[in-house]
């Protein structure tokens, strides 16, 4: 029985692969479950160094059109329903100013970032995003619920990964005001 020894070994070798399949697929499957938000229309596209010049202006205009108060010297911008907004994402911040929606009307989100991969994550209005450098993401979205949510960053990308934190706001839809009866006195 000399082959034996051989045999194990390649045993050996078919059990490995089987397992790097494995994981390979299991790492698939969690890359995907934050690649797309559920139940949103979302496009990607490659982004060029001028484009981007072009996304950053986008926000410059956003926030001088669309800012409607101050939250100490972070400005608050109301883009209208049915409008372009956008983020950009960069270690480790998501911009100077705070977005301010209405609930269950429709936006066209777009993203991108500036220095590395990171993830954009609202888990309450089920936005997961992942945000490739070079990556245009284009997100047609409308914010189910109404509230204050965080911004958060699902890719590690950097020693401040962890205080990429920025701010949404949706304010509550006008027929769900008038339904509350707390708000209705
Ligand atoms: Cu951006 Cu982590």
């Amino acid at each position: 029985m000399e082959e034996m020894p051989e045999k194990r070994e390649l045993n050996f070798v078919a059990i490995f692969i089987a397992l790097l399949l494995a994981g390979a697929a299991i790492g698939a499957m969690v890359w995907k479950s934050i690649d797309s938000s559920p139940g949103y229309e979302v496009t990607k596209k490659k982004i060029s160094p001028v484009e981007l010049i072009d996304f950053r202006r986008n926000i410059e205009q956003m926030v001088l059109s669309h800012t409607v108060r101050h939250e100490g010297k972070t400005p608050i911008v109301h883009p209208p329903a049915g409008s372009d907004i956008y983020l950009l994402a960069r270690h480790h911040d998501w911009g100077k100013y705070i977005l301010e929606l209405e609930q269950g009307k429709p936006y066209r989100l777009h993203l991108t970032s500036l220095d590395v991969r990171h993830s954009l994550v609202v888990h309450k209005l089920n936005l997961m995003n992942r945000i490739a450098v070079g990556e245009l993401i284009t997100v047609k979205f409308s914010p189910a619920k109404a509230g204050r949510f965080e911004l958060r960053c699902g890719d590690y990308c950097g020693p401040q990964h962890h205080n990429m934190i920025g701010t949404i706001i949706v304010l509550a839809s006008h027929a769900s005001v008038l339904e509350k009866p707390e708000s209705s006195q």
